[in-house]
């Protein structure tokens, strides 16, 4: 099997060539034309006939694979593989009825080469069609859904008037039976993996520009459909609401439109019940990049109802599509999120450093987006996204500003401190994983008591995200710049510091609280890390990397100091181990409270 430009096997004993325009075999030095009893003949004194069940079925599978990878990257013609499409139709029988087969008609309107269809037993009942005739082809000659009305449509640009109407007589493809049962409101389930591509932005993400440019897209763009209007299996999903306003829909698609902030203005214009579904691992999907949940769940539309999403219970299915749980997925109002609980302060006319690192200063001089302070700040808050997917990458604290906190940075004063260490808190302590990972954070729902502010203060304090650091000498745009750290929680006695601290802000604020058994832990084993920095003077390399030219140096700095140490049998070991054993402890306290204050529904 090819790709279409790369052999996927090396050295066989024979090969599929092309001489003057047409294919040959090469077998053993000779070349034999496809189409001769020869050729033919000496193809079957190499392979077994016919092939074993097992390979038949798997290479009937991937029939899509005789279509270039690149082109079904470009159209989202992803196929959807048997074991998955098993589990969809027991979800149909779960939720139409076990003769859901006999009863509905079946529109599946970007079929590929037909593996949604290829297991439904009333072949008379579906309509399939796609974008490219060579799918057709493909169905046709591997002899898929015979019975089936199989035929080429562009859904999302043919039989689309100046007007926006849907008039058939413009292509004159589909087929009468269709045009009959969607006029006469006949029960049809429109059964579909749409693609998945979206059209890229303005902001350079990776999506494909051009192809969300469809006469679907114009329609949804006036129709003001929002950021919907880029996403494909979107497309589809409103010209089916405009062309058959009550059909049943099954879908294979990401979940973006039940839960992204997005797609609210979608939602709020597309109207259907939730009857159920499931969820499974993007790897179930041969050729999906990254690790993400792809839905597969039924709707009941109409178009005229005021039904509108809000909360899905699917089955969650593995990457070999077993069944492993249960999971809800909720569409809440962005007002909800955690993202607008803490108030954005102002900037002022300060000039500062623009970081993009702990000590780290950014390398661009023009259109960096942030460069003043705030009046009273302590420290700025890296924050961007609202859900978990960038939470792990885009949440850390920095003692001058972040270059790119864009919308979302917020600045740290003493009195919005204790949000910005549960925001902090809430957003690095639980783990993305495929499932979660587009779960949006949510104001929390239950009263904060101070022992929950005070262990997320500690566990922000020693966590590696928080990049609060002290320095002098940093350059940037032509001059030197100093930024102090406003975190350390001892004095400099306590850790035996060679030089006195800029600030003593995080000792005083940290004064009368009640701290936890836990998070006085935390605090003691890392008193002795600090007291363990300041026990040595490390090498020139290490000090000019870290910019340990101060005393009041940060957590970061510490910490990737003695790290440095360890590898270097010049220093003395330090072990984080007990200290590690401290913070795992908060960590395990602090994780199911996310839950159960509400920052994140179940
Ligand atoms: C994700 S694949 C699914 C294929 C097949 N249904 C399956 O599940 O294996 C999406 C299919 O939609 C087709 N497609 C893309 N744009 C289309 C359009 N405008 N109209 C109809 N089909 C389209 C692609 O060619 C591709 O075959």
């Amino acid at each position: 099997m090819s790709d279409g430009t790369t052999a996927t096997h090396d050295n066989l004993t024979a090969q599929l060539l092309h001489k003057n325009n047409a294919p040959v075999f090469s077998l053993n030095g000779k070349l034999y034309e496809l189409g001769s009893k020869e050729g033919y003949r000496q193809f079957w004194a190499i392979y077994h006939r016919p092939p074993k069940a097992e390979y038949r079925n798997y290479l009937l599978e991937r029939r899509d694979s005789l279509i270039p990878l690149d082109e079904r990257r470009f159209k989202g013609a992803y196929y959807t593989p048997l074991n998955v499409v098993d589990k969809a139709y027991d979800k149909l029988a779960e939720t139409l009825g076990k003769n859901w087969q006999k009863n509905y008609i079946v529109w599946d309107m970007c079929c590929g080469v037909g593996n949604l269809e290829v297991k439904h037993n009333y072949p008379h009942n579906i309509y399939m069609s796609t974008l490219e005739q060579k799918d057709v082809d493909v169905m046709k000659a591997t002899k898929t859904c015979v019975g089936a009305q199989r035929f080429q449509y562009d859904y999302l640009n043919d039989d689309i008037d100046d007007f926006g109407q849907i008039d058939y007589s413009l292509t004159n493809k589909i087929p009468e039976g269709l045009r009959k049962a969607i006029k006469e409101g006949k029960k049809i389930l429109v059964l579909m993996n749409p693609p998945y591509a979206e059209a890229a932005n303005s902001q350079g993400n990776e999506g494909k520009t051009d192809v969300a440019k469809t006469n679907i897209g114009s329609l949804m763009n006036n129709a003001d459909y929002g950021y919907a209007a880029r996403e494909l299996f979107l497309q589809f999903i409103a010209r089916i609401g405009i062309e058959i306003p009550t059909a049943t829909i099954a879908m294979f698609s990401t979940l973006k439109y039940v839960n992204a902030p997005n797609f609210e203005k979608f939602r709020e214009v597309w109207k259907a019940k939730y009857l159920g579904g499931f969820v499974v691992h993007s790897k179930a999907f041969d050729g999906l990049k990254g690790n993400f949940p792809i839905g597969f769940l039924v709707w009941q539309t109409n178009q005229k109802s005021k039904t509108s999403i809000t909360e899905i219970s699917v089955d969650v299915l593995d990457k070999n599509a077993i069944p492993i749980g249960e999971k809800a997925f909720y569409n809440l109002p962005n007002n909800a999120f955690l993202s607008e609980w803490m108030v954005r302060l102002k900037k002022n006319k300060e000039d500062v450093i623009p970081l993009i690192n702990a000590v780290t200063p950014t390398t661009k001089t023009e259109h960096v987006r942030n460069t003043k302070w705030s009046n009273n700040a302590i420290a700025h808050f890296f924050c961007n996204g609202n859900d978990l997917q960038n939470s792990g990458t885009m949440t850390a604290i920095f003692s001058s500003v972040h270059s790119i906190g864009h919308a979302g940075g917020y600045f740290i004063t003493p009195e919005n401190l204790w949000q910005a260490v549960i925001v902090f808190s809430v957003k690095r302590i639980i783990k993305p994983t495929w499932l979660n990972d587009r779960d949006q954070f949510l104001q929390p729902t239950e009263p904060l008591t101070e022992e929950f502010k005070n262990d997320c203060l500690v566990w922000m304090l020693f966590n590696g995200s928080n990049l609060t650091a002290s320095a002098n000498d940093l350059e940037w745009n032509g001059k030197k710049w100093s930024i102090v750290n406003h975190f350390i929680p001892y004095t400099e006695k306590e850790v035996n510091a060679s030089d006195s601290f800029k600030s003593d802000f995080m000792v005083k604020y940290l004064k009368g609280k009640k701290l936890s058994d836990e998070a006085k832990l935390v605090l003691e084993k890392g008193k002795e890390l600090w007291k363990a920095y300041f026990a040595h003077t490390d090498e020139r390399k290490v000090r000019d990397e870290l910019k340990l030219n101060r005393a009041d140096v940060g957590w970061y700095q510490i910490r990737k100091a003695l790290q440095e140490r360890n590898k270097n049998s010049d220093f003395p070991p330090v072990s984080f181990k007990a200290f590690e054993e401290t913070y795992k402890a908060l960590t395990e306290k602090l994780q199911p409270q996310v839950y159960e204050l509400g920052f994140l529904k179940n």
